[in-house]
């Protein structure tokens, strides 16, 4: 039976005998090759669907450890700003190991699933006029002065956690992909993942992906080598104008041979409906800026068809419901109760 990351990957954590055990059973999520994704780019293709976790998404890794190591050193609250993932996984562990969390959310800018998560899993919730970046600013300030642990991926014990998707994903394919391509936003994931891939494999050979990150066109930070003093897409999870762990991307970038690169709200939408529609895969519109990535990038040539590529889907699609009733074909129609007009509406369509 899966025991959750930290008990399965204890050898490569910085955890002791003295480390509760704050797990709702995280990680072993699906890597998923789309056949026929595959065949229409001309690319190997597969997902890491981190939706699977226990929360929804790939936060339940870091948050997992972080948690763990907050009550080991004695702390009763965490604390974090967020875009919505954060906060639902902090809640969540925070419930588990019976801890108090506090979040901050910017106002109006999180999905309805998540804020319902936080607020179920009995999380103290403040909604913040203001974006991502300044409550990040408000929350590390909290915890500077009160004595209560920061869980944003600033929290070294987060990255060590979500380093192990790469293990998984090397555990899964027997070596590394040749390309690992991901959202970015706070930039966590990208360097929690380069890091994992080069743990792996100094100790089994494992081998090297080129680490392929992209932020949302209207939050491209690291792109454009600017802050974004007001980053604005759809893709309200990586809403981020001044990614914390901005230089480890660049260096995920560069040693890797990769690239931080952006997609625009519509190939992320774009990419969205059709890993739905197509491979019956439903990731959050964030997460789909990884396939979007990939397209742009074999559309471009600056990535050569016939690799193989892991694209991480952060996020379940569930969270979301809001985005996907207004951007998918909507195809709902309404009938009244009667069966035959129901049949006629079939009249002349072939089924
Ligand atoms: N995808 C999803 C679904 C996310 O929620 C996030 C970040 C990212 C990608 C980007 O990951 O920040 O490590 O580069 N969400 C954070 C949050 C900011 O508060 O939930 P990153």
């Amino acid at each position: 039976m899966w025991r959750g990351l930290v008990k399965e990957y204890s050898r490569y954590l910085p955890v002791t005998e003295q480390t509760p055990n704050v797990s709702l059973q995280e990680g072993h999520t699906p890597l998923l090759f789309l056949e026929n994704l595959s065949e229409r780019l001309g690319v190997e293709l597969h997902v890491k669907v981190e939706g699977a976790n226990p929360t929804g998404s790939f936060k339940d890794r870091g948050m997992a450890l972080a948690v763990a190591k907050a009550k080991e050193e004695g702390s009763t609250t965490v604390v974090c700003a967020s875009t919505g993932n954060t906060s639902a996984s902090a809640a969540a562990y925070a419930a588990r190991a019976g801890m108090k969390c506090i979040v901050v959310i910017p106002d109006g800018k999180i999905a309805q699933g998540k804020l319902a998560q936080a607020v179920m899993y009995g999380a103290e919730i403040y909604s913040l006029d203001g974006n991502f970046d300044e409550a990040l600013q408000m929350v590390k300030q909290l915890s500077e002065e009160l004595p209560i642990t920061l869980v944003n991926s600033l929290n070294p014990y987060r990255i060590e956690g979500q380093k192990t998707a790469a293990f998984e994903v090397c555990d899964q394919l027997g070596k590394a992909p040749d390309v690992l391509a991901l959202p970015v936003g706070n930039a966590g994931n990208i360097t929690a993942y380069w890091r994992g891939f080069q743990e792996y494999h100094q100790d089994r050979g494992t081998g090297l992906p080129e680490m392929r990150g992209f932020e949302a066109e209207g939050a491209a930070a690291i792109v454009q080598n600017r802050i974004i003093p007001n980053p604005e897409t759809i893709a309200t999870a990586i809403r981020i104008g001044n990614p914390a762990s901005w230089e480890h991307a660049v260096r995920a970038a560069e040693d890797s041979k990769g690239k931080i690169d952006f997609v625009t709200d519509e190939e992320m939408l774009y990419a969205y409906k059709l890993l739905a529609q197509t491979e019956g895969v439903f990731a959050e519109p964030a997460s789909s800026a990884s396939v979007a990535g990939v397209i742009k990038q074999l559309n471009s040539g600056d990535l050569a068809k016939g690799k193989q590529v892991v694209a991480v889907l952060t996020g379940n699609g569930l969270k979301d419901p809001v985005t996907a009733t207004t951007n998918a074909n909507v195809n709902v129609q309404k009938i009244p109760n009667d069966y035959s007009l129901l049949l006629k509406s079939f009249e002349g369509v072939t089924v």
